[in-house]
């Protein structure tokens, strides 16, 4: 059985992360995605808010597992099996740092690969840094995340 882990920010979960990851349960037998608690970073929604909210987007996908983890990225996949990471690329200004970090988790792990899905072109100006802007503003985020989502966003900037 082929596991592929997923792992990042989601802070929120947008449209463009919903794609690749529908894209890569089709690819993989199991999908793990895996939310980084970050300890150092004061993000806009817990750990376990973002997981849930995972969760409820991925609820008709059998085999899409939704996690957290802390540390090393390598660590995590060893923990779920798994010698692939998948990773978005939307735009060449991605692929440096998606590069380096590529090729540093390739280091630490050799028996680890990342393999790129290139972001629906509908959603390659999408990010989650820009949603959290807009609601910030109180503007309208409809084209970018879910509904149930942007209602809890909604909430955080009440
Ligand atoms: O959604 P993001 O913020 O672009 O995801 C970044 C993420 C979580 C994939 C990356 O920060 C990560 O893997 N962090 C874990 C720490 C780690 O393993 N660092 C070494 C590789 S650069």
């Amino acid at each position: 059985m082929k596991t592929a882990i997923y792992p990042g920010s989601f802070d929120p979960i947008t449209f463009g992360h919903i794609d690749i990851i529908e894209r890569a349960s089709k690819i993989f037998d199991r999908l793990v995605v895996g939310v980084l608690n970050n300890q150092s970073k004061q993000p806009l929604f817990t750990v376990d808010e973002r997981v849930s909210m995972l969760k409820t987007v991925t609820k008709n996908l059998p085999n899409v597992e939704i996690t957290s983890f802390c540390g090393l990225l390598v660590d995590f996949a060893k923990a779920y099996d798994s010698h692939v990471v998948v990773r978005g690329l939307r735009a060449i200004t991605d692929f440096e740092y998606e590069l380096q970090m590529s090729q540093t988790n390739h280091i630490l792990a050799p028996e680890l690969d990342t393999v790129f899905l290139t972001t629906d072109l509908k959603y390659s100006y999408l990010s989650s840094t820009t949603v959290r802007e807009v609601a910030s503003f109180h503007g309208d985020i409809s084209a970018f995340v879910p509904e149930f989502v942007e209602r809890e966003m909604r909430k955080k900037f009440l």
